[in-house]
């Protein structure tokens, strides 16, 4: 359902099992969730429930499980066009990186992203929402990126917001005007960034249109030097930063993120032992985008046992975008998490709810069920949580409350 008309969650949520915290070895069998007003006001076992909220209205949840509603804490979901040609090169042969030099990449969805209007971005953006509604999310990070001008950027963050108006969920925004090169700018990068920080962020910022600021660290984006820069001017504007870090060389991103405090540095394939202790000492947490990693057939693995070792909180994302990662399911990025980085199914469930709200700067409001949280969770056709890591290419979500309002798909929660 596209609007909030959707019915009220409000009452007990029984004949269920319950995964308030990500925390398979805390589950909850014969749970129960009563919601008042949007808001979770009691959860428990099922016989504990208060007899003060045993005259709510009841919603069976047919022994469905019922998880924190999921967070895609990394996505590019605004965009003009697709990519499916340059995946054609990829396939005879030509690299990102080539693509890229070459005037492709990034910047041939920049050219379909400029020639847009907000109209058509939301209807494009549309469908690929709904599909990772359809399987449980609750909060999304959307970035721009894809603009490189002030009002294309604009345009896109604008488009943002109307998205999670519509659809009644949280959205995340995040600038990454320093996500390419724009081609007016060729050969005078450090100019552009100076656009960035001095022109776009301050406007965008004045306009609300801003929740957190990110950049592409790498040989094709920009360099550590110019990154800091953005990262400074996100200081100015009190907005929390982020970074695709370490996807395709180590430059030190994560470190340098790490130093500005950010919320997440994100891809780090090449991350090494020093960028590791630099994020547990920091709290930034390492967002891990599988889908990036498969459909580049990258082979360079990122530190997962050092990860563990130092401590540092793991997010799974989709990374949704043109040209690297154009999936619509989060379920599909636990499995590939799971056979690709050999990620626990612990590790995943906590990937999509606890530590991705965190990256996201909203631990204390999305990944986890509490008492006093609006009314965000996920049901699910299934015999245990594994089952969400376990099977991939289907959706077992029978229902979705999102913001207090209950959203039935597929055969709804019948079994
Ligand atoms: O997260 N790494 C840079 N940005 C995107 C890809 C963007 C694109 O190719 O359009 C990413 O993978
Ligand atoms: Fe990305």
């Amino acid at each position: 359902m596209k609007t909030n008309d959707a019915p009220s969650a409000d009452g007990v949520w029984h004949h269920c099992h319950l995964l308030a915290d990500a925390d398979p070895a805390r589950a909850m069998r014969d749970a129960a969730i009563a919601v008042e007003h949007g808001r979770i006001v009691w959860l428990g076992e099922a016989s504990a429930l208060p007899e003060s909220l045993r005259h709510l209205p009841r919603h069976d949840a047919a022994g469905a499980w019922i998880t924190p509603g999921l967070v895609d804490c990394h996505t590019h979901l605004v965009y003009g066009g697709q990519r499916a040609d340059e995946f054609a090169m990829r396939l005879a042969g030509a690299s990102y990186e080539e693509i890229a030099r070459a005037g492709g990449g990034i910047v041939s969805t920049v050219r379909a992203t400029r020639d847009a209007d907000e109209a058509t971005l939301f209807a494009q953006a549309a469908p690929r929402l709904e599909a990772l509604l359809a399987e449980g999310v609750t909060a999304i990070e959307i970035k721009s990126g894809y603009g490189l001008s002030l009002d294309a950027e604009r345009k896109q963050l604008r488009v943002a917001r109307q998205l999670g108006e519509a659809y009644g969920v949280t959205v995340h925004t995040t600038f990454l005007g320093a996500h390419a090169l724009p081609p007016e700018y060729a050969g005078r990068a450090d100019d552009y960034i100076e656009l960035v920080c001095n022109t776009m962020l301050p406007a965008l910022a004045g306009e609300k249109l801003v929740d957190a600021v990110d950049a592409f660290c790498e040989g094709i984006g920009f360099s550590p030097a110019q990154t800091e820069r953005v990262f400074e001017a996100a200081a100015r504007h009190g907005l929390p930063v982020k970074l695709h870090a370490e996807q395709l060389s180590n430059l030190g991103g994560a470190a340098l993120a790490a130093r500005h405090r950010a919320l997440s540095a994100d891809h780090l394939e090449h991350l090494d032992e020093a960028g590791v202790a630099a994020m547990a000492q920091a709290g930034t947490v390492a967002v891990l985008l599988p889908g990036a990693y498969y459909f580049l057939r990258d082979t360079h693995l990122p530190p997962l046992a050092l990860l563990r070792q130092y401590g540092v909180p793991i997010a799974i994302a989709t990374d949704h975008n043109p040209g690297t990662s154009p999936t619509t399911s989060l379920l599909l990025m636990m499995n590939m998490a799971c056979t690709l980085f050999r990620m626990t199914v612990p590790e995943v469930l906590a990937g999509v709810t606890v530590h991705a709200a965190r990256a996201l700067g909203a631990a204390d409001r999305h990944g986890r069920l509490a008492v006093g949280r609006v009314a965000d969770f996920a049901l699910w056709r299934v015999d245990s949580p594994a089952e969400l890591a376990y099977r991939f290419g289907g959706n077992p979500c029978a229902a979705v409350v999102r913001q207090g309002r209950v959203h039935v798909q597929g055969k709804g929660i019948q079994r």
